[in-house]
């Protein structure tokens, strides 16, 4: 396969740069929001300042034990609002960090003390939840590994962050997010691809290595379409929760917000290189490069056994279970011809004119009444009609779903599923968290024009 290395925006004239750190120190338990610049263009173009925590972006990894205790105190060091989401971990509801649903938003200068124990192994990411079209833009997110308490059969392992970055020429984020066009069609897509900030990620590996790679993808609302080349895979999670059985790939997707562990076996030979591609229209691009450099041992080792299952409640009978459907309406070239927004019903001229394109159920924006009201540990159905022309990727809070299949199966525990324009896909789950939880499209331009209800759980 002929990979192109460098995949890039428009050539640049020369430049100059005054950009300056402010990088904070960093103290053992805290997580200090603040500026930062890294080299994250070519060399020949200036730093980029971006948005992290302790004076790194993308911010520190957080690594802990299955039922350990996390205590971080998030210190808001930007000048506006900010709170800190712990995607995917089944936190309590006051821990979520979701301003205005289960915390007051952490002003400027403030700070709030996360404090809670993860009851799964696997991967997760925390990240802004506050103006998050432009925070996450920035960087401001991080990566979460809980470990199982006991290590799987491998050599090592990777986390890998995708992320796409919009790019000024001279290499500053460009700071349109505000850009109607963005919140009306496929939200805000960059110029720029990274692996953990990295253009042209590359990584020693040895043949028939066995890797665990940790699959993050942190962008805006880019949906990378994946492949392994001189790699044997299997996908062994997803959004942090183990397959029963691992299950041989060569190619996925992962939506923004998903994440995905993978086994890889470097089948490639000596001298030669491995690559995670990317597929951007037709196109292939190495996504990350793994040169092998001698061999790890001269036979493979027998395929994976599953990673032990996390303590998620089993689902009720489907059949007899309450469902709340969803309607997903608005956006360009769509069918929507009004909308509720605050309380009331308002055309397409005047919900653009707020910023809002988007509609559940009817309503744009975070509705009065929740999707549903689900008493203690009972198991709610969810069918989701994408009735636009844009592919969403939604994300219920506190809880793993399903996917229910139209023959009444269901799929492996996630967090987050992707909806391609026109499909109706049917989740569940057992409510067995209690409190608010938000269920938004994780294309952060689409729920911040709109796309966010919430459940209840008493
Ligand atoms: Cu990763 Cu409500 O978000
Ligand atoms: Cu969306």
């Amino acid at each position: 396969m002929n990979l192109s290395r460098r995949q890039f925006m428009a050539a640049s004239a020369a430049i100059s740069f005054t950009g300056t750190s402010i990088a904070r120190a960093s103290t053992t338990n805290s997580l200090k929001a603040g500026k930062t610049s890294i080299q994250l263009a070519p060399p020949d173009y200036p730093k980029t300042e971006l948005w992290g925590f302790n004076g790194q972006a993308t911010g520190p990894e957080i690594r802990l034990k299955q039922g350990a205790r996390l205590t971080r105190l998030f210190e808001n060091g930007l000048t506006e609002t900010s709170s800190l989401h712990w995607h995917g971990i089944r936190v309590p509801n006051e821990m979520d960090g979701v301003p205005g649903v289960t915390q007051d938003v952490v002003q400027a200068g403030g700070s709030f003390l996360y404090d809670f124990t993860v009851p799964d192994a696997g991967t997760y990411w925390y990240h802004s939840h506050q103006n998050t079209v432009e925070q996450l833009a920035r960087g401001l997110y991080g990566t979460i590994v809980v470990e199982e308490p006991d290590a799987p059969d491998i050599d090592r392992e990777e986390t890998i962050v995708l992320d796409d970055w919009r790019l000024t020429q001279k290499a500053e984020i460009h700071t349109d997010f505000e850009n109607p066009h963005d919140f009306s069609h496929a939200g805000r897509l960059g110029n720029f691809v990274t692996s953990n900030n990295n253009y042209d990620l590359n990584l020693k590996v040895r043949r028939n290595e066995r890797l665990r790679l940790r699959l993050i993808n942190s962008s805006n609302s880019r949906i990378f379409d994946l492949a392994l080349v001189g790699l044997d895979g299997w996908m062994m999670a997803l959004d942090g929760m183990p397959l029963a059985a691992p299950e041989s790939i060569e190619q996925f997707t992962l939506a923004p917000a998903q994440r995905m562990d993978l086994f890889v076996d470097v089948t490639a030979e000596i001298g030669e290189s491995a690559y995670l591609v990317r597929v951007d229209r037709g196109e292939p691009f190495a996504q990350a490069t793994f040169g092998v450099k001698g061999a790890a041992s001269d036979m493979r080792r027998e395929p994976p056994k599953a990673l032990p299952p996390n303590p998620v409640a089993a689902l009720a009978p489907i059949a007899s279970a309450r469902k709340a459907p969803l309607l997903m309406e608005g956006g360009a070239m769509g069918v929507m011809r009004s909308a509720r927004l605050n309380g009331a019903e308002e055309n397409m001229r005047t919900l653009a004119q707020a910023g809002m394109y988007w509609a559940f159920n009817g309503t744009v924006g975070l509705p009065e009444e929740p999707l549903i009201e689900a008493s203690a540990s009972e198991t709610i159905r969810v069918p989701i009609t994408n009735h636009t022309v844009f592919p969403h990727a939604m994300h219920l809070h506190g809880h793993h779903f399903r996917e229910v299949r139209p023959d009444g199966g269901t799929g492996p525990l996630r967090d987050t599923i992707l909806l391609y324009p026109d499909e109706t896909r049917e989740i569940a789950f057992v409510a067995d968290n209690p409190g608010d939880w938000v269920f938004h499209c994780h294309m952060l331009a689409h729920v911040t024009a709109g796309m966010i209800t919430w459940i209840k759980v008493s």
